[in-house]
Parts: C-alpha cells; sequence; structure tokens
C-alpha cells in the first residue's frame, strides 16, 4: 500500500510572533517548511507528498521543492484538523497516511522508518512519541501544586501520526462534525474507540513554537546536515 505524507502548513505561527508564519523563518539556508519536506520528499517509502496551504500564502510557490514531481498543494483550513482533512480529500483511499506537522523539521528517517515498520504490530495506526521525563504537576485553582501525577505511562505525543487514510478521514470527520476536542491525528482514532500505538521517537523531533525553538531546530540541523 502506497504511504502518502499529508503536511498542515497552514497555520499562522501566533505564538511565534515573527514577521510571517513560522513555517517559513529560514534555519540552516532554507525555510523551516522546505527542510521538513526535504525530508518526507526524499524518502523512498513516500510516494507522495501533500501539502495544506493558507489561502492568504504567497511564499510557498518560490520554494525549489513547490516544483517537486512528488509534491500536491491544497487550501488548508480553520483548525489543523481541517488542513489535513482537506489535503486527505486527495490521497487514496487505501493508501496509509503519514501526517507530519510542517513545524517539526528535524525529522530523521530513521524515526519515519521505524513508524512505518510498526504496522505489523499496530495495523490501525501509530504515532511517534516521547516518554515524559519530567516531573509532572497538576496545579490547584490558586496557581500552586495540587498533585503530583504518575508519569509512568505519560507520553508527549510527537508527529508523524501513521493511519491507514480511509478510517483517519472518516473518523477525523466524525470527531470534528460531534465537536469532539481533536488536537492530533490520534485523537480522532480514540475518539472512534481505536487504540493507536506508541512508537518511541528522537527527542530532537521538536515542534518550532516559540522563538526559543527556532535556536535549537537550528541545532539540531546543523548535527544532521553535517
Ligand atoms: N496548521 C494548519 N492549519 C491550521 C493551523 C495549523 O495546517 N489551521 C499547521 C501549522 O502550520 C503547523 C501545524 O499545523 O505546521 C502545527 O500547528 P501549530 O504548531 O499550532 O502552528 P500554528 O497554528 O501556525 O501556530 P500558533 O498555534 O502559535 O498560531
Ligand atoms: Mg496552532
Amino acid at each position: 500500500q502506497a504511504v502518502v505524507a499529508i503536511v498542515p502548513a497552514a497555520g499562522i505561527g501566533s505564538r511565534m510572533g515573527a514577521d510571517r508564519p513560522k513555517q517559513y523563518l529560514e534555519v540552516c539556508g532554507q525555510s523551516i517548511l522546505a527542510h521538513t519536506l526535504d525530508r518526507l520528499l526524499s524518502h523512498p517509502q513516500i510516494s507522495q507528498v501533500i501539502v495544506a496551504l493558507h489561502p492568504d500564502d504567497d511564499i510557498f510557490d518560490s520554494l525549489p521543492q513547490a516544483i517537486h514531481p512528488k509534491l500536491i498543494k491544497v487550501l488548508g483550513g480553520g483548525e489543523r484538523a481541517d488542513s489535513v482533512l482537506a489535503a486527505l480529500q486527495l490521497a487514496p483511499q487505501n493508501s496509509w497516511a503519514l501526517v507530519h506537522d510542517a513545524a517539526r523539521p528535524c525529522l530523521t528517517a530513521a524515526d519515519i522508518d521505524k513508524l512505518l515498520a510498526s504496522r505489523g504490530q499496530f495495523p490501525q495506526g501509530a504515532i511517534l512519541a516521547m516518554p515524559v521525563r519530567d516531573t509532572m504537576k497538576r496545579a490547584n485553582q490558586l496557581g500552586g501544586i495540587g498533585t503530583t501525577v504518575c508519569r509512568d505511562d505519560l507520553w508527549h505525543a510527537l508527529t508523524p501520526q501513521l493511519f491507514p487514510t480511509g478510517q483517519l478521514k472518516g473518523y477525523l470527520n466524525a470527531a470534528m462534525a460531534a465537536g469532539a476536542v481533536v488536537t492530533d491525528e490520534a485523537s480522532a482514532m480514540e475518539w472512534a474507540g481505536i487504540s493507536p500505538g506508541l512508537v518511541s521517537g528522537r527527542a530532537d523531533n521538536i515542534k518550532v513554537t516559540h522563538p526559543d525553538d527556532l535556536g535549537l531546530a537550528e541545532l539540531f540541523l546543523m548535527r544532521a546536515l553535517s
């Protein structure tokens, strides 16, 4: 079965607060989105990359990756899930959808391989994730510590997240229509009663969110590209 990468890249980067959407900020010689696309376009098992863009986007077409034969662009939507759904419309029904945030440029081929290899163990799909390392606290209403939360079974959800395209499309649509909180693909599958796999991924696969993250992404990319 074909593997199609879906890249939501229609956000505006409000927490970054830069002069353009964060996926177009430069690190290590090219924009964050260009790095992300390179990682996906160069993977031999990924046959197509569908990128969802903001309607006002006037930068994407200037990227060298824009004319790559594997690349297709679509208009994204108001929420991340809307952007993913728009891209899924163009994915073949019996493929696997590998959804990856535009804002995670430090993804490695080894992590993609690991996630793809997990399909035997998790035929309904899986996500890259990382065990929580810090002690976790739940705050009380006064802003103090209420309780310490046991971290033994807590994971950070990362991307890529890999699911059968038809199922993902159906459950994302249904979960959104039902007003469920859908912050990643796995949450739509969970809403449908499915329990996706957790595949332990690299800690440097960060999502560039705040200005401090730019330096980290640069460091990780420099290490990977050298
Ligand atoms: N995204 C999208 N469509 C949206 C919102 C987000 O395609 N309507 C994408 C972003 O471009 C990003 C990914 O989803 O690659 C993860 O979202 P996030 O890190 O929250 O990015 P932004 O929404 O752009 O940032 P912020 O929340 O700070 O505004
Ligand atoms: Mg956002």
